[in-house]
């Protein structure tokens, strides 16, 4: 009854839509007896029209018969070839055909047809992987119709270029592809329709198994030990440094810029060998295949390309002098220092670049400074071998002495390398600076309080660690802070940082959108836990001077992690004018980045703040002499 009733009304109502509907329906009739008559005369599928404009197939899972395309890469499981093109530049006519024994019967030149299955392949599953469109080939059916076809590169840079700010339309949030939340949707499940002019990933799939070029490549990393580097090429870019590597920014409309310009290069396609390279290298021209593969897209090579420059400029000592005659002039150094055990044998490199290089700036911000059995994991936690090493070291290559303070962690609860319980310290130049007396030293596990003292802020704790047991601070270093006076009774408080680290992060290029960056969430309440520490100072006195540094395993441009800092405090790059493109203190992939900072409170942002970064590190001739992953910095500030 009710379904009766429910039947007629709105069938009265749709009676012109059943007209339109017939329409449609005679419009499909006509066009498969058209499209179906034409398959009869010319059986063929083209290579664009496996491609298709969106990020996966039209045809996957389809039988299609008489692809045709030129050989233009021989690879060990298959072939690439490259078919007629269309005017659409979301249309790759390049495609991988997956056969190894295909692959043994054709040669570079040839003009081949197959039949074969249209499929999408990808070797795991999101969060990092893209699939690639490819023809599986029924291996009867391929043919060589004729040989000795020249294929003429895409001219990356002349025929097409890269987008230079955006990676993906589905980056959406204040931070775009730095957003938090992140994941919130997936490439491949939306399949939307590509848009190679605005993004860099649709751009790199709009050439998908297509031969391109690359003229004049600058290398922007060292090569990981697959020998692969990323590079960009005769193109316009953005976020260029003085180096030759690409740094993170903000872009126009202040939407986080990562470079999406950049393109990996792996591993030759001939057997050849690439190139040792460092970050401003430049390489000869690379004629190769574009390919998704380990969750980046890359570019092939055919062959490998040669060293062309080689930048044998090194870092130079900084331009702020270490310390001064003056009292109301400190200078603080920022490192972390990877791994430092006492038998490391960088300690002599580090050592060198805190002397020499930041000119033993009155106090040093160090990270992972190991316990004094370094990975071995039998319950040591002290490090006062550790840090005695590093300042006789320092002593030896500068003729300055250092005291160091610390709080040794609970055995095995700050993360890293098990058995180093790899801690924050500060080495301090005693002649310049004491540490304010009255408190005891904190432990593991003891919070820090901000005192009443005469008006003045003081700690309850000198030196103690900041909220050691809020559950942001679970498995990594607990934040550590300093009160210190200066001869003449001018005081300064210092927040060593080394927050959680990136590990488990999703590709940039992956199918996750925005990149999933672990564990974001953490590393904000991390930051909170912080500011409101600082909040509770800078309630008891607002001209307090106060420096926060370290490694903060983020970006500036993550502005939703850093907001509660920001807010309150000043980084030091911006009140000393550093370029936005020199704001680095590492390089990973294809950006150069700046994961390392130094904040002051406004008593010290008002008055004049230099800061530089010395790039030791990252403008090293190559990894192996490399001493630590991030660069150290230092900055010169004014307490009174
Ligand atoms: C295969 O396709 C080509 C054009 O791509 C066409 O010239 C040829 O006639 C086709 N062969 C068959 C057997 O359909
Ligand atoms: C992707 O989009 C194309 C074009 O709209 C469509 O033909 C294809 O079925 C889609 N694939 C998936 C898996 O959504
Ligand atoms: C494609 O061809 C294969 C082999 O001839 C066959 O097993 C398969 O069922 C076909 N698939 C479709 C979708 O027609
Ligand atoms: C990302 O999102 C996908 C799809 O919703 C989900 O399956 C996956 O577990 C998520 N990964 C992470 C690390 O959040
Ligand atoms: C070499 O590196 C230095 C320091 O980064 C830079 O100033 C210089 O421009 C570079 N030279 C070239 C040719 O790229
Ligand atoms: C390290 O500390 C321990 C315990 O306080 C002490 O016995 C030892 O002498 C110290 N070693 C150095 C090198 O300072
Ligand atoms: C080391 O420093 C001290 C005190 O600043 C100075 O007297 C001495 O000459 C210096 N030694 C060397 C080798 O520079």
């Amino acid at each position: 009854m009710e379904l009766v009733a429910y039947g007629i009304a709105p069938l009265v109502a749709i009676l012109p839509s059943i007209q339109d509907y017939l329409a449609r329906l005679m419009d499909r009739l006509y066009s498969l007896l058209f499209w179906s008559s034409f398959v009869a005369v010319c059986s063929s599928t083209s290579i664009t029209d496996i491609q298709g404009s969106t990020w996966r197939s039209p045809l996957v899972g389809q039988n299609v018969t008489n692809v045709t395309g030129i050989v233009t890469a021989k690879a060990s499981n298959g072939f690439y070839m490259t078919g007629d093109p269309v005017e659409d530049p979301r249309v790759s006519n390049g495609l991988f055909v997956f056969s190894t024994p295909a692959a043994s019967r054709v040669e570079i030149g040839d003009l081949v047809s197959m039949d074969g299955t249209v499929t999408e392949f990808r070797s795991s599953s999101a969060p990092n992987d893209l699939f690639t469109t490819e023809i599986a080939p029924t291996l009867s059916t391929v043919n060589v119709i004729s040989s000795n076809h020249v294929v003429t590169p895409v001219v990356l840079g002349k025929d097409r270029f890269p987008p230079t700010v955006a990676l993906s339309a589905l980056d959406v949030g204040p931070d775009g592809v730095l957003s938090a939340p992140n994941n919130v949707s997936l490439i491949e499940v939306v399949n939307a329709t590509l848009e190679p002019e605005k993004y860099g990933l649709d751009f790199w799939e709009s050439l998908e198994g297509q031969l391109v070029s690359v003229t004049n490549p600058v290398v922007l990393d060292f090569p990981n030990r697959f020998g692969e580097f990323w590079v960009h090429g005769d193109w316009p870019v953005t976020g260029k440094n003085e180096r030759g590597g690409l740094t993170v920014t903000f872009g126009p409309d202040g939407i986080p810029d990562l470079n999406p310009e950049a393109i990996i290069i792996g591993t030759p396609l001939d057997g050849t060998k690439n190139p040792a390279v460092a970050v401003g290298s430049r390489v000869s021209d690379i004629v190769g295949v574009v390919a998704f593969q380990f969750g980046f897209f890359y570019v092939l090579p055919l062959t490998a390309p040669a060293t062309v420059f080689v930048n044998t400029t090194r870092a130079t000592k900084s331009f702020i002098d270490g310390t001064s005659a003056d009292e109301c002039t400190l200078t603080v150094g920022d490192y972390n220092v990877e791994n430092m055990a006492p038998t490391s044998t960088h300690i002599p490199t580090v050592a060198d670049h805190i002397a020499n290089f930041l000119n033993a700036p009155d106090i040093m911000f160090v990270q992972e400074i190991q316990d004094n059995s370094g990975p071995t994991d039998d319950g040591v936690v002290i490090a006062n071998v550790t840090l005695k090493a590093l300042t006789d070291a320092i002593a030896k290559a500068g003729n300055v002495t250092y005291d160091f303070i610390e709080i040794p962690p609970v055995d095995g609860q700050d993360g890293g390398q098990p058995g180093g319980n790899i801690r924050t310290a500060f080495l301090y130049r005693p002649e310049k600076l004491s540490l304010v007396p009255g408190s005891p030293v904190g432990g593991s596990l003891d919070s820090v309080e901000v005192l009443d003292s005469y008006g003045k802020a003081s700690l309850s704790l000198n030196p103690g660690r900041i909220d050691p047991t809020n559950p942001a601070w679970i498995a990594t270093r607990k934040p550590l802070v300093a009160e210190w006076q200066t001869a003449s009774g001018t005081r300064l408080f210092t927040v060593n940082l080394h927050l959680s680290s990136k590990g488990g992060s999703s590709s940039l290029h992956g199918d996750a959108r925005p990149p999933i960056n672990l564990p974001v969430d953490t590393r904000t309440k991390q930051v909170e836990s912080v500011s409101s520490f600082l909040n509770s100072l800078l309630d008891k006195d607002p001209d307090a001077n106060i420096v926060v540094a370290g490694d903060f395993n983020e970006f500036t441009q993550t502005r939703s992690v850093l907001a509660s800092i920001t807010a309150i405090m000043s980084e030091v790059d911006e009140l000393a004018d550093i370029p936005p493109v020199e704001r680095y203190t590492y390089v990973f992939d294809q950006n150069t980045e700046q994961l390392d900072h130094m904040f002051v409170s406004s008593a010290i942002g008002k008055r004049k703040v230099e800061a530089e970064h010395i790039h030791v590190n990252n403008w090293s001739p190559s990894l192996d002499v490399r001493v630590s992953d991030h660069d150290p910095s230092v900055a010169r500030v004014r307490v009174c």
